[in-house]
Order: C-alpha cells, then sequence, then structure tokens
C-alpha cells in the first residue's frame, strides 16, 4: 500500500483531541470521528479516532485470527474496509459462524510458502501477525514456542520487506523483566524478560524495528497489556484469571485465584485493545517516533477486581491457590504502563477503567448466559 507523505495538525474539540493531516499524495485521506457509544458501555470517556483513507481500502491478512484477538479485530477492520478485504488465518477449525462472518484460510506461519501464496492472492497490503503461544503456555512447551513465537517472525518479516507490507506484531507486558523499572515502565528501559514468551517478543520487537531501519519495512508494535474479554476466552497467558473471575462470579459467587492477592498488573478491556490498534494502524509514519509503543488503561491486583465485583455480586468470595510458576512470571512484570509517547504521538486513549471494565463483562456474560438458557438468567447479583 502505497504511503502517505502527510503533516501533521491538532485540533482540540470539546473534550476530544483530533489530529488531522493534509495528504500530498494523490490519494484522498480523511478523518472520521464517531462516538460510538455502545449499549453494554457505562462510560465513553474518549472519542474513537479513525485515519480513514476512503480512497483505497487496504486488503488485511491476520494471522493466529481464533485466539482471543483475532475475531474483534477482524470484525472492527471488516466494518471500515468491507468484510472481503480482510481474512482471517489460523491453524484451528473455524465455526459455522466465523464462515459466514468473512474469509477464512487455513495458515501455518512456519509454512512460508503457504503464507506468502496467501499474500499474493488475498493481495494484502496490511499484515496482522498474531499467532504465538502465550506466557504460560509457552513454559510448557519452549521449542514450540521458539518456532511459534520467532522462526514465524522472520517468515513475515521477509514477506513484509518482499511485498511492501504494513506488518502489526503485538508485543506485551511480558517483554519486560526484573531489571526494568516496574512502577511505571516506559517505553525505552532495560528489557531481560525472564520467560520464552517475552524473549520472543523482545526479538520480534527488535527484528521489526531493525527491518524498518535497513529495509524501510512499515512495521509496527503495541505493547499489550493483559486483556480482558467476554466474547472469546484466553489462550493461556499469566493474566488469564481476570477474564475467568467472571465467569466464575457469576456461576458460583467465587473464585480460587492462582495469583497472590496483591500481584499489581497492567489490564485492557478488548475494545480499548481493538480500538487502539486499528487506530495504530492507520497512523501515517511520520507521526511515529517509535515503532514499539506502550499502551495503557488500568492496572489491578486481585484482591481490588474482587472488591469491584464484589459491589455488583455482594455475596462474591476469593480464595487463593498460587501456582508458584504463574506467580514467578508475574513478579516480573511491570506493575503499572507508562505510555505518554502513544498518547502524545498519535493520539491513544483508552475508554473503559476498572469499574467500566466491571460493568461491561458482567453485563455481556450475563446476556451470554441468559441467551444459552433460553431466558431463564441467573441473577447473582
Ligand atoms: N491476549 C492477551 O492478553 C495478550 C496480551 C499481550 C499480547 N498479546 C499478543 O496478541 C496476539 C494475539 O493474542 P491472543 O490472546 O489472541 O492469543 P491466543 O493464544 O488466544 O491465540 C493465538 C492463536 O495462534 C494460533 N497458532 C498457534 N500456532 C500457530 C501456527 N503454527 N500457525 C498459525 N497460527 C497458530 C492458535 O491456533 C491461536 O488461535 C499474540 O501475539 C499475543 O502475544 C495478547
Amino acid at each position: 500500500m502505497a504511503s502517505l507523505a502527510s503533516k501533521r495538525g491538532a485540533v482540540l474539540i470539546g473534550n476530544a483531541k483530533y489530529i488531522s493531516f493534509i495528504t500530498t499524495s494523490s490519494r484522498h485521506a480523511s478523518l472520521v470521528s464517531t462516538s460510538r457509544k455502545s449499549s453494554t458501555s457505562p462510560t465513553r470517556k474518549s472519542r474513537f479516532i479513525d485515519y480513514r483513507e476512503d480512497v483505497q481500502k487496504p486488503r488485511v491478512i491476520i494471522t493466529g485470527g481464533l485466539g482471543q484477538l483475532g475475531q474483534g479485530l477482524a470484525e472492527s477492520l471488516r466494518r471500515q474496509f468491507g468484510s472481503e478485504n480482510v481474512l482471517l488465518t489460523d491453524i484451528k477449525k473455524p465455526s459455522q459462524n466465523i464462515l459466514e462472518s468473512g474469509p477464512f484460510a487455513f495458515a501455518d506461519v512456519l509454512d512460508t510458502r503457504n503464507l506468502r501464496e496467501l499474500v499474493v492472492n488475498h493481495g494484502a497490503d496490511w499484515f496482522v501477525h498474531y499467532s504465538a503461544l502465550l506466557s504460560s503456555i509457552g513454559e510448557s512447551n519452549v521449542p514450540l514456542a521458539m518456532k511459534v513465537n520467532i522462526q514465524s517472525v522472520h517468515n513475515v518479516l521477509e514477506l513484509a520487506r518482499e511485498f511492501n507490507l504494513r506488518l502489526f506484531i503485538p508485543s506485551t507486558i511480558g517483554a519486560f523483566g526484573p531489571d526494568s523499572p516496574r512502577d511505571p515502565t516506559p517505553d525505552i528501559c532495560v528489557q531481560r524478560p525472564k520467560t520464552i514468551y517475552g524473549v520472543a517478543k523482545v526479538h520480534a520487537e527488535l527484528m521489526g524495528e531493525y527491518y524498518h531501519h535497513r529495509f524501510g519495512v512499515d512495521f509496527r508494535s503495541l505493547r499489550y497489556p493483559g486483556i480482558i474479554s467476554a466474547d472469546t476466552e484466553p489462550g493461556g497467558g499469566t493474566t488469564d484469571y481476570a477474564v475467568d473471575i467472571f465467569h466464575s462470579a457469576l456461576d458460583n459467587e467465587s473464585f480460587q485465584c492462582n495469583l497472590n492477592p496483591d500481584t499489581r498488573l497492567p489490564m485492557m478491556y478488548i475494545d480499548d485493545c481493538i480500538k487502539g490498534t486499528v487506530q495504530f494502524m492507520h497512523v501515517p509514519s511520520q507521526m511515529m517516533k517509535l515503532r514499539t509503543y506502550n499502551v495503557n488503561s488500568m492496572s489491578f491486583t486481585p484482591e481490588e477486581i474482587a472488591l469491584e465485583i464484589r459491589k455488583h455480586i455482594p455475596k462474591f468470595k476469593m480464595s487463593y491457590k498460587v501456582i508458584p510458576m504463574l506467580q514467578k512470571i508475574a513478579d516480573d512484570w511491570p506493575k503499572k504502563f507508562e505510555d505518554t509517547n502513544a498518547r502524545n504521538d498519535w493520539a491513544w486513549s483508552h475508554d473503559y477503567d476498572i469499574e467500566d471494565l466491571v460493568h461491561v463483562m458482567l453485563e455481556k456474560l450475563r446476556m451470554k448466559r441468559h441467551l444459552q438458557n433460553g431466558g431463564n438468567v441467573k441473577t447473582a447479583a
């Protein structure tokens, strides 16, 4: 996809900061801002900023798209670019719903020939590389994690170079380690992670930035906190408890947590993660001072999220059975993420804090149970 030569201009309208840009290319770029207030969202503090290029819609491939994050991202991109422009891929079998929602293809990220064929046949402009083994799963199968999380990065970087793709590879709070400043953790600091997941993500950040400087590849990365979602299951990360707790609270009014009560970790509601990723993919290169940015919205401990849940389910009880391997990982990770660069450079902002998160998660999961039970809602509150 042709790059947009642009100039930056920032305008403040009401509470929302809009960043507009003037293109000097023949392509017409426009700024669209919508306040997308969802029925499940209790409060919306900021607006969605969308650098929409309305002449040519990029064609997108997402790998590992059947995990926790891929489907939400595909849905959002398909709303903007049209369903047929966004190809979801994975090595898992898709459900009927997924097959009906847009194009899907099998893609093993270790098979370069397969990936190349998809890039060519789909005419891809953007490539979102989501395939990975997450922190906890990675530790239980290091050789496979090295393949999926490291080898695949080499494959997609070479494709990005050859086919001039805008390449997004997410990073994580797990890319930091015990030697990093943890409260808060800035973008640029010591990164000596102790998990294969973290090592692989630092490798992806550095290789992506190297390919950018050496070959001009439009590599982009956001370091996500632990992502919390109601519609999709987490994939074996250290922050999974923060999703499981909501299911258990509704089913049993109790939860056994595998991390210590005071383990503070950065977290984010999935809508903020998807919104930020889509927004970041649109940002003109000239506005990016970094290629890898921290994004943050909230940090909490198991004790604090339990307190918040108790406001909705007063009988909710929390017990603790710590898994040492997970606790060790969490103890080395940032407590709080510093993301002023993302906020200053491309106007990143989050919508959900802990109160909003608990409200929306309980509301969504109750609705899901309601539909599954044919209308009988169990009202725990
Ligand atoms: N979910 C989070 O909290 C979080 C936080 C930080 C960063 N991230 C990053 O975001 C990305 C997406 O995360 P997620 O939570 O959706 O992960 P997930 O574990 O839920 O999904 C990963 C997907 O990768 C697929 N996969 C595994 N091996 C593959 C292979 N050989 N070829 C193709 N696909 C393969 C799996 O089938 C799975 O569907 C990952 O890169 C992850 O590191 C996620």
